[in-house]
Order: structure tokens, then sequence, then C-alpha cells
């Protein structure tokens, strides 16, 4: 893939995509026939009430599961079609998540969470400690890298979890409810620090909230109900001037 050509082309381009699950002799269809294209460096929330097709969406873009029908296209190539050995690779690659459950290891510290998800996912090993520490600081973690999650609140977690995320350097930021176990404050200060760094690091991201507070935080809208798009809104709020103040509130 040149470099021309994936910055000519949308990161991602979903087309026609459908998702029918089936439950015994029921089908359920968690997405209807959904057309999305996101650019890169774009910071896109997909809202919807619980049920809508929010996490199966992600999920399909993040490769861990398989369309009934459509087209995924991943910086130029339809991962619909990828197998199972190859969407390894695309995750690996291309990809990293964070979710509600922050999924860190209780018996590992915050440096070493990082570390191990860049020996697992980083060719070469050799910048491992200091790539973690400059995420971790990244976060605002520099004091506690050493802390067990157990020492964290639910807002260092998600921190944590952040750092982890783009410490392997991912085109695409995944996050499913990064703030379904936060009060309002720390989630509002979580997502904004995600605008931040992804912003400061050009990465795409694609956020499932229900947290219509949270919204002022993305650059556009895809609103799901019963696996349709009903609306795709540009956040016409955002100007260079919120850019800053969103910023300032990463600091909190
Ligand atoms: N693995 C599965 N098997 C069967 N049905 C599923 C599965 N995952 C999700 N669904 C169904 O698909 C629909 C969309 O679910 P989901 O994508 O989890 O919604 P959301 O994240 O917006 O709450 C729901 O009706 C849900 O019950
Ligand atoms: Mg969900």
């Amino acid at each position: 893939m040149s470099n021309l050509k994936e910055a000519l082309n949308p990161v991602i381009r979903i087309e026609n995509l459908t998702k029918n699950y089936k439950l015994g002799e029921l089908s359920i269809c968690a997405l209807d026939n959904v057309s999305f294209s996101v650019d890169s460096g774009e910071m896109v929330f997909i809202m919807g009430p619980s049920g809508s097709g929010k996490t199966t969406l992600i999920n399909l873009v993040g490769g861990i599961d398989h369309p009934t029908n459509g087209t995924i296209e991943i910086i130029g190539e339809d991962i619909a079609k990828y197998t199972d050995k190859e969407l390894t690779l695309y995750r690996k690659k291309r990809l990293a998540f964070v979710f509600q459950f922050y999924s860190l290891i209780p018996t590992l510290t915050a440096r070493e969470n990082v570390e191990l998800t860049l020996e697992l996912t980083l060719r070469k090993r050799r910048n491992i400690s200091k790539i973690a520490e400059e995420h971790l600081t990244l976060v605002g973690l520099e004091d506690r890298m050493d802390n067990f999650p157990f020492q964290l609140s639910g807002g260092e977690r998600q921190r944590v979890a952040i750092a982890r995320a783009l410490a392997k350097s991912p085109d695409i930021l995944l996050v499913d409810e990064p703030t379904g176990q936060l009060d309002q404050k720390t989630g509002d200060n979580v997502v904004s620090l995600i605008r931040k760094i992804a912003k400061e690091k050009k990465k795409t991201v694609l956020l499932v909230t229900h947290d219509h507070e949270l919204e002022c935080y993305a650059d556009r809208v895809i609103r799901l109900r019963s696996g349709q798009i009903v609306a795709d809104d540009t956040n016409s709020l955002l100007s260079s001037t919120d850019e800053g103040t969103l910023s300032n509130a990463a600091n909190i």
C-alpha cells in the first residue's frame, strides 16, 4: 500500500454492512445495511440505545466477528474477506481497543500491563520500557507506573488502558463505552484525554457511548437505532477555539 493511496482514501469505509446472529431458529438482525466512511484522524462517536448494534459494529471493524454481508474496507483492504489468521495480523498491526472494564491484568503493574502488550505486538522489542513510560506519562500517570490496578481509581485504570492502547501506535483506536464504570466528571476527563492524545498523534477513533454529555468531544456522531443509521452529524459546535478548551479539560 503506497503512502499516497493511504492519504487519499478514507481509513474506514463501510458499505452495506449487515450482521445477523442465529439463535437456534431465530435470526437477530444486529446491523442492517449500514454504510459510512471515516477519514484519517477523525474522531467519530457511535451512539444509540442499548441493543442498537453499537458493539456489533465495533467488533466487526475490530475484526473479532465476521459480517453476514457487506464491505469493511480498512486502509484500502476489505477485511470482511480476511481469514482468521489475516484478521489476527490486522488487529495486531492496525488496531488498539479500549473497553468499559479496562481489561488490565491484575497481577501486573501499570507499567507491566503496557509493556506486555508491546512485547506481544511490536516486532522490535528494544525500547519497550521507554515507550511504556512515555505513554503512561502522556496520560498523567508518571507517578503511578509501579502501582497495581487495585491501587488505582477507575479513572486511573482507564488511563492505563488508554496508554496501553496508544503505545503500540495503532492506525485506528476502537473504544467501547469507556466511561461505563466512571462518574460523570471522571468519564468526561477520560474522553477529553482520548481526544487530546488522538488529535496530537493523528489517530482515527471510533468511540461508542450512550452518554450525550460526551458528544461535545466528537468530530461527528453516527446514531444507530435497531441496527440502522438514523443520523450522521458533524459536530458544528466544535471550532479551533473549542479544541483549546477541550484540551484544558483533559488536564483537570
Ligand atoms: N453474540 C450474539 N448472539 C446473538 N445475538 C447477539 C449477539 N451479540 C449481540 N446480539 C444482539 O444483537 C443486537 C445488537 O447488540 P449490540 O451490538 O451488543 O448492541 P449495543 O452495543 O448497541 O447495546 C441485540 O439485539 C443483541 O441482543
Ligand atoms: Mg454495547
